[in-house]
Parts: structure tokens; sequence; C-alpha cells
């Protein structure tokens, strides 16, 4: 450690590492970054000045930083493993964002190595610090909607431009389709309120056509306890960003609708028309996802600090990888795969 702070360094400089940043600065007490890479130089060094870190282009020269306790790994799917594992190899614990890597054997190595080598390593599955998501469990814990029957759940938004875009990986082989990039978010929530799915049948579609992957993704199956459910994932859906998740069960409902106000909401039984809505979890669309992170990455600087376990087990992690990758074989077989 740095100064007695823990020495961040951040790889991968796009949209979503702001939200990280965040986090991190506001555990200025305990940690401070270091380090920042990207391969846009430029970015490297606007963004480094921020924090007076140092800039790299080559990840290799961020990794050989010895200031550097803690790497945050916010890059495209496909580098998530190349990177990862050399982080580890350098003794570095490591954060990676989802999904954990793109094949599940790369993530059952990362697992072993960060065991082996005694380092923290998780990824940075927002949903389990989702305030919606996190009362669900409490409601889901106290029975109140009885025996779970059916779950629906949506994740949408649009990525066309940046699909359109041919400098940008969105979309492309090798770095995968929504399924891949979305869906994850789902198998894992499925995973931790509900003890994960016996089986997938996917299907795909894609409608831009300059893409190489599907940008559309309709799976259903059934859960641990047999019951039914529905996941559907778009990057085509012209509307702001939105997670939505229906649960159905033998005493009641309960919907969740990051665009909705209020957010959550169940109901009793058919004569229930008002329901009842659930506190404390204010409409704020775009904080859904920003506070989450910031919250995930605490939460991993916690676990570094303390010598304690990330909330995300990055086994989970590689469970959702194992129901996606279960997903595509489903839709190249064009039948159900159980897992
Ligand atoms: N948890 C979530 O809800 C959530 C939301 C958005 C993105 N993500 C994940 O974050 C990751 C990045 O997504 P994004 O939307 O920010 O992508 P992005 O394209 O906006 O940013 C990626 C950045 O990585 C840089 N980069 C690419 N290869 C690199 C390399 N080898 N070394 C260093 N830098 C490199 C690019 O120049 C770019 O600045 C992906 O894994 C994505 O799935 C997660």
């Amino acid at each position: 450690m740095t100064e007695q702070k823990l020495g961040l360094g951040i790889i991968g400089l796009g949209g979503i590492a702001f939200a990280h940043e965040a986090g991190y600065f506001e555990m200025g007490e305990v940690c401070r970054i270091v380090a920042m890479c990207d391969i846009r130089e430029e970015e490297a060094v606007s963004r480094a000045a921020m924090y007076d870190a140092k800039a790299y282009t080559r990840y290799q020269d961020l990794l050989a930083d010895p200031a550097v306790d803690v790497v945050d790994i916010i890059v495209p799917h496909e580098f998530h493993y190349e990177i990862a594992k050399a982080a580890l190899e350098k003794g570095k614990h490591v954060l990676v964002e989802k999904p954990i890597t793109v094949k599940s054997e790369q993530a059952e190595e990362l697992i072993a190595l960060a065991n082996q080598k005694g380092l923290k390593f998780s990824v940075a599955e927002n949903t389990h610090f989702v305030t919606a998501y996190l009362k669900a469990e409490e409601i889901l814990k106290q029975g109140i909607l009885g025996d779970i029957w059916t779950v629906r759940t949506l994740v949408a938004g649009s990525e066309v431009l940046r699909i359109k875009n041919p400098n940008l990986w969105h979309g492309k082989a090798p770095y995968g389709g929504v399924i891949l990039d979305s869906a994850v978010h789902n198998f894992y929530l499925f995973k931790w309120l509900f003890g994960g799915v016996r089986d997938v049948l996917g299907f795909a579609s894609r409608i831009v056509p300059e893409g190489e992957m599907e940008d559309n993704g309709l799976i259903f199956g059934h859960l641990a306890n047999g019951a039914e459910y529905q996941l559907n994932v778009s990057c085509t859906m012209e509307i702001p960003w939105t997670e939505r998740v229906e649960i159905y069960g033998s005493k009641g409902g309960m919907i969740i609708d990051q665009l909705a106000d209020p957010v959550v909401k169940y109901y009793l039984g058919s004569n229930d028309i008002d329901g009842t809505v659930v506190e404390d979890v204010p409409f704020d669309p775009l904080g859904w996802k920003f506070n989450s992170m910031i919250a995930e990455v605490r939460d991993f600087v916690t676990a570094v600090i303390e010598d304690s376990p990330p909330r995300v087990d990055p086994a989970d992690a590689l469970y959702a990888l194992k129901a996606a990758e279960a997903v595509a074989q489903s839709i190249e077989q064009k039948q159900a795969v159980n897992l």
C-alpha cells in the first residue's frame, strides 16, 4: 500500500469507469487511484490527471507499478481473462466487470489462481447492490408472496448506434452479443434470489444488420424450485436502459420496474387493486446503475482492507456465465438444455 492507503489501478476508461471512480473517490480515506490505463492515450492522460495518478497505455506497465495493490478491469469482454490473469500473477487483487470472462474454463482458472495466491477476486456484478433487489430479497425471505410460481424479467435499452459503429466492440464477435452482455445479470439474480435455474430454452435474433451477434434474446425455463421463468434481453429498445422483474407466488405478485414510480409494489390477491408500495426505494432510473456500482466498488475495497469475502462470489458470476453458455447451446441445438 502507498501512504498507508490501498493503491488502485483502473484499466479501461470508458463510460462506466466513471461510476467505479466515484466509488473509490468516496473512500478517499482508505484508498487512492494511483494508476489509470487505456489504449486511448489522451483519455489515459486526462483521466489520470484528475487523480494525480500515473497514466499508462499498456496494461502490462500498470501491472508492473508497485504502487498498485488492486486492479479494476473495465475493458471489452474478450480481454477480461487475459488482463485478470496477468494481474493475479503479479499478486494484485482483482475486480473485473461482468461477464467474468467469455468462456467458463477461463473463469474457473482465474478463481483457482486467486485462491492459490490468496488474493481477493470478484466481479463487478452491480445487481447485488441494487436497492430494489435487496428489498425484493427481504420480501421473499418473509414469505409475503408465498411459494414462487412464475418469474419474468426484462433488461433493455439501446446500443444501436454503438453496434453500427465499426470502430466499437459492441455487438461484434468475439465480444459476445446481448445474452452474454445482459442475461448474465438476470442469471446472477436468479442464483441469488431463487437458487438458480434448472434449464434454459433460448431464442435469439439480430435486428441491426451491422451487428455480428444477437441483439435480442428470449429465454424460458424453470428455476431451481420448478417455477417457470421468462427472461428477455434487448439492446435495440429505444428507451432508457431499464430492468424489470415480476415475481408471482401463491399469495401475491411483486413488480420491480426501474422506470416506474413507485419502483417496487406488490399485490396480495386479485382484489388488492391498490397494492403495497415498498418504501425506501427511490425513483432514480440513472442512480439504479450508478449507485449500485459505487456500492459494489466500496464493498470490494472493504473486503481487501478487512480481508473479508466480497459480497459477489466469483463462483456465482461463473454460474451466470455457464447459464449464458447453455443458452447459446440451446439456440444452436434448437432444444432446451439442462444445467
Ligand atoms: N455492470 C454493468 O451494468 C455494466 C454496464 C456497462 C458496462 N459494463 C461492462 O464494463 C466493461 C466495459 O464496458 P464499457 O461500456 O465501459 O465499454 P467502453 O467501450 O465504453 O470502454 C472500454 C474502454 O476500454 C479501453 N480498452 C479496450 N481494450 C483495452 C486494453 N487492452 N487495455 C486498456 N484499455 C482498453 C477502451 O479504449 C475503452 O476506453 C464491459 O465488460 C461491460 O460489459 C458493465
